[in-house]
């Protein structure tokens, strides 16, 4: 099902598809927003991405390798490049024409903050900034990339969300948290769109790498916000002074199975493996999959479609904007 991820707005918003270093020797299938996509590297600074469908009798390119910057289709060996344009019909020798109508639909790639981003069409914003990516007392840990079976709108309603912490969570961090949400203020988070909020959060084993504490219970400042159409940023302070930022990505492969890529900044002195930082997050992640993956479909937009309370009121307004950025429903 596509009904929503293959609604036209989406197509012109960046979305991460896959870590940058995935797109390599191998050409690689990804899906978004409904489609099959093959994604290359077509040079050191050029990605390739093409419909998955071979013009001649539509193998899958995915299939296939990558040879001289082109994706070499699996079946009869024809070449593309970057651009979608047919560069080699083998059958037809040195001398034999290429069809004019050999093409395969491009799209736009780029390579940002260790990850893959993908654009269908026009793009109608930048991808998010993370302004620690610019700052050397930070560094950049990318997690791999992986498949949830849930729709990405009940992945950025659950990121927005912390009243699920002291259950969802309750195994990892969440087992000292307060089940009672304060009064949330939403407001400008220099780019992203939420509400600061104070979490006592439980320090399992697991987790002692990434708060760098041993402490049994650790305070965090946390602040979550969201840009549209599915990123969501969540930065966490320590009373120590160190700072862990997660970017929350999530991407509709279609309407109930998404790619979840999230990367991690902090300021430490990166004495710390990336491997121990991610664990307890990882250990996160899995929860909220757990969860997610036992809810079916997508998440209503319509604003009275859901009873809400005063700890959603993130979600509500994330859900407000995104409901303004996909138009009004079209009839039928
Ligand atoms: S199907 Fe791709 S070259 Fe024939
Ligand atoms: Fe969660």
């Amino acid at each position: 099902m596509t009904a929503f991820a293959a609604h036209p707005a989406l197509r012109r918003y960046w979305h991460a598809v896959a870590p940058a270093v995935a797109a390599a020797d191998e050409p690689l299938a990804v899906r978004l927003l409904g489609e099959d996509l093959v994604v290359w590297r077509a040079g050191p600074d050029t990605l390739g991405v093409l419909r998955d469908r071979c013009p001649h009798r539509e193998a899958p390119l995915s299939a296939g390798r990558v040879d001289g910057g082109c994706v070499e289709c699996p079946y009869h060996g024809w070449r593309f490049d970057a651009s979608g344009a047919c560069r080699l019909v083998p059958s037809a020798g040195g001398g034999g024409a290429v069809p004019s109508r050999a093409a395969v639909p491009a799209y736009r790639a780029v390579e940002r903050y260790g990850l893959v981003w993908v654009c269908l069409d026009e793009p109608a914003a930048p991808p998010p900034s993370v302004p620690e990516d610019d700052d050397p007392s930070f560094r950049r840990i990318n997690p791999p990339v992986d498949v949830w079976r849930a729709a990405a709108t009940r992945m950025v309603d659950n990121f927005l969300d912390i009243a699920h912490f002291p259950f969802v969570h309750r195994a990892s961090f969440g087992g000292a948290a307060a089940a009672e949400v304060p009064a949330v203020e939403l407001g400008d988070l220099g780019g992203w769109f939420g509400y600061r909020y104070a979490v006592t959060a439980a320090n399992p084993e697991a987790g002692a790498a990434a708060s760098g504490a041993s402490a049994a219970v650790v305070h965090r400042e946390m602040s979550t916000g969201f840009t549209l159409p599915f990123a969501v940023r969540s930065t966490i302070r320590y009373d120590s002074g160190l700072q862990h930022v997660l970017l929350l990505l999530s991407t509709p492969r279609d309407d109930e199975s998404s790619y979840f890529a999230f990367v991690v900044w902090r300021n430490d002195d990166a004495s710390v493996p990336a491997e121990e930082v991610i664990r307890l997050d990882l250990l996160i992640g899995e929860e909220d999959r757990r969860m997610l993956e036992r809810v079916p479909g997508t998440l209503a937009l319509e604003r009275n479609a859901l009873v809400n309370v005063q700890a959603d009121r993130a979600s509500v307004e994330w859900r407000r904007r995104l409901r303004e950025l996909l138009g009004p429903p079209s009839g039928g």
